[in-house]
């Protein structure tokens, strides 16, 4: 058996396809038993306590990780650093070490700085599932946009996806490029040059300048936010409303996908920048699909972290898996 600390969930470059095809398998035998219902639960971590220790801002993910620790009957408490001793002083492995002393049973990790989930995941005895760290990995971002694809179109092996937006600077990219080529689909980015990784081959993606010249072969697309927050200095690109005019999804360029294409984005949006309102709230936009789908597979996350015997317990039992 793994000793709790094995089952952290860091990175999905780290994880093979059987890995992320079981989560995404126990997120919708989850959906599945759960029902689209705002009452129904599925109790497999009665009496646990899951830490959500946050070091930076979230609405999606905080609240669907708390959403998520309620429906499998566990306790959610809610660490928010900006009221915390570390505005004392107090280093994250302290922080760490004096709320693993009160026994939670997991710890879900956002911070700005890469490889804090992972440096946790190592120095302590308990599971440590990565919310977001620098521009890194978000890997529950990647599984819940899996799933929000095969719930859509089947399945995201031969899909073509597109990643528009600020791909330099995003853990939601890198997380989503090692999961969907994980899965079969092959994957393009588009940025300015500026807004793209010095080599973006090396991922194994292809890529444009423009949105124009991928578009048109695109099943999926996914824009994203410019992350200014993560730019050094001073914006890499000219201006927002430049930045719009060029490769904001609009619709016109939204007219150039196919008929089924389908639009993602992990939010939150800047509306009128990467996406135009219209484009947000339209017939392809799946954006709050991703939101209620990343509810189930953060599910499927903390169940195999803190009790995967009980998990495959209650798959064996309800036939969910075979
Ligand atoms: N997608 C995402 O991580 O959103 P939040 O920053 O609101 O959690």
């Amino acid at each position: 058996m793994k000793r709790p600390h094995e089952r952290s969930l860091i990175s999905i470059g780290s994880m093979d396809e059987s890995q992320l095809r079981y989560l995404l398998a126990v997120a919708k035998a989850f959906s599945r038993e759960l029902g689209g219902s705002s009452d129904a639960s599925i109790p497999l971590l009665t009496g646990q306590t899951i830490v959500n220790l946050f070091y930076e801002s979230s609405t999606r993910t905080r609240i669907s990780f708390e959403v998520a620790i309620r429906k499998l009957g566990a306790s959610a408490l809610n660490f928010a650093a900006a009221t915390s001793s570390a505005n004392k002083g107090e280093t994250l492995i302290d922080t760490a070490r004096n709320i693993v002393a009160m026994r939670p049973h997991c710890l879900v990790v956002r911070h700005s700085s890469a490889g804090s989930p992972s440096f946790l995941a190592s120095a302590l005895n308990i599971p440590v599932i990565n919310a977001g760290d620098g521009f890194h990995e978000h890997p529950t971002q990647a599984l819940l946009d899996a799933y929000t694809i095969e719930e859509k179109l089947g399945s995201v092996a031969g899909k073509r996806v597109v990643i528009l937006g600020d791909i330099a600077h995003s853990r939601v990219a890198r997380s989503a490029i090692h999961l969907l080529r994980k899965l079969g689909a092959s994957v393009a980015v588009c940025a300015p040059p500026t807004l793209l990784p010095p080599k973006p081959e090396v991922m194994g993606v292809d890529y444009a300048y423009r949105p124009e010249d991928l578009l048109g072969d695109a099943d999926v697309v996914m824009a994203l936010r410019i992350q200014l927050e993560r730019q050094k200095a001073s914006m890499q690109i000219p201006s927002l409303s430049e930045y719009a005019q060029v490769w904001g999804l609009n619709r016109e360029r939204a007219m150039l996908l196919k008929p089924e294409a389908i639009i993602l984005h992990p939010g939150p949006v800047n509306r009128g920048v990467e996406l135009d309102p219209e484009v947000a709230d339209g017939p392809r936009s799946v954006i709050l699909d991703q939101v209620f789908n990343g509810v189930l597979v953060r599910m499927a996350v903390l169940a195999h972290a803190c009790n995967p015997e009980g998990l495959e317990a209650w798959l064996r039992k309800g036939g969910h898996l075979v």
